[in-house]
């Protein structure tokens, strides 16, 4: 069962940056030992917040080495997946709420050899979705609502993530974003979740690279944690009557 376990990623958010310094910021997070540059994209009209839009991203990819997990929060994604793939995205996830046929939407990302993802806003419902998730690389949960950095973590979704993890985590990546800390890292990481998006908490340290250490442990404390169980189980199983 480990070894079909999906690798621990810790993406941080640049949304927490500076964006007088970014190409600064962005080393600073290498050198952190991040895994992936999360980069949040809103528009004003899917969420209320505007941040970034594709020659940002373009500049970003000019300066990092690391792979650019880009998040789209914005309303008719279809219009933007040629210019964000071309930007240089490697991961490029849209809403599903935003999307009106996600199957296609994940293919026209695919055939541009980046990775699909789709994200569910926190009122979304799984089972609304199955048949998208299914064709997607990842999965995000979203564990707060979008459009803003610094809010607490919505502890109702773990159970999301726990069902996206048992359906799709074999066959994609299942991702966390929103209020995610050395705490609720554990908790999502025990869920099933493999990549965790941390904006505030990372660039709230005064150390980024002992945050990145701290969310690591964490996911690997909640993940070890979560495989201790499953052998329990599967003990009683074994032994039961
Ligand atoms: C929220 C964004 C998040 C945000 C997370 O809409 O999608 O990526 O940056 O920020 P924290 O980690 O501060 O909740
Ligand atoms: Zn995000």
């Amino acid at each position: 069962m480990s070894e079909r376990r999906r690798p621990i990623r810790i993406a941080p958010s640049i949304l927490s940056a500076d964006f007088a310094r970014l190409a600064d910021e962005v080393a600073r997070l290498e050198e952190a030992g991040c895994d992936w540059i999360h980069v949040d994209v809103m528009d004003g009209h899917f969420v209320p917040n505007l941040t970034i839009g594709p020659m940002v991203v373009a500049a970003l990819r000019r300066v990092s080495s690391v792979p650019l997990d880009v998040h789209l929060m914005i309303a008719e994604p279809d219009r933007y997946v040629a210019a964000f793939c071309e930007a240089g995205a490697d991961v490029l996830t849209f809403h599903i709420e935003a999307a009106p046929d996600p199957i296609r939407t994940c293919e026209a990302i695919r055939a541009r050899g980046v990775r699909a993802g789709i994200a569910l806003r926190p009122a979304t419902r799984l089972d609304r979705c199955a048949q998208a998730l299914a064709a997607a690389d990842l999965v995000l949960v979203m564990t707060v609502e979008p459009g803003f950095g610094g809010q607490p973590f919505m502890a109702a979704m773990l159970d999301k993530v726990a069902e996206a993890a048992v359906r799709w985590g074999r066959q994609a990546d299942v991702e966390v974003d929103g209020g995610i800390d050395a705490e609720t890292v554990v908790r999502c990481a025990a869920a099933g979740a493999n990549v965790f998006v941390a904006g505030s908490y990372v660039f709230g340290h005064r150390d980024p690279a002992a945050a990145i250490r701290a969310l690591r442990e964490g996911a690997q404390r909640g993940r070890s944690e979560a495989l201790a169980l499953e052998h329990s189980v599967d003990e009683v199983e074994q032994t039961g009557p």
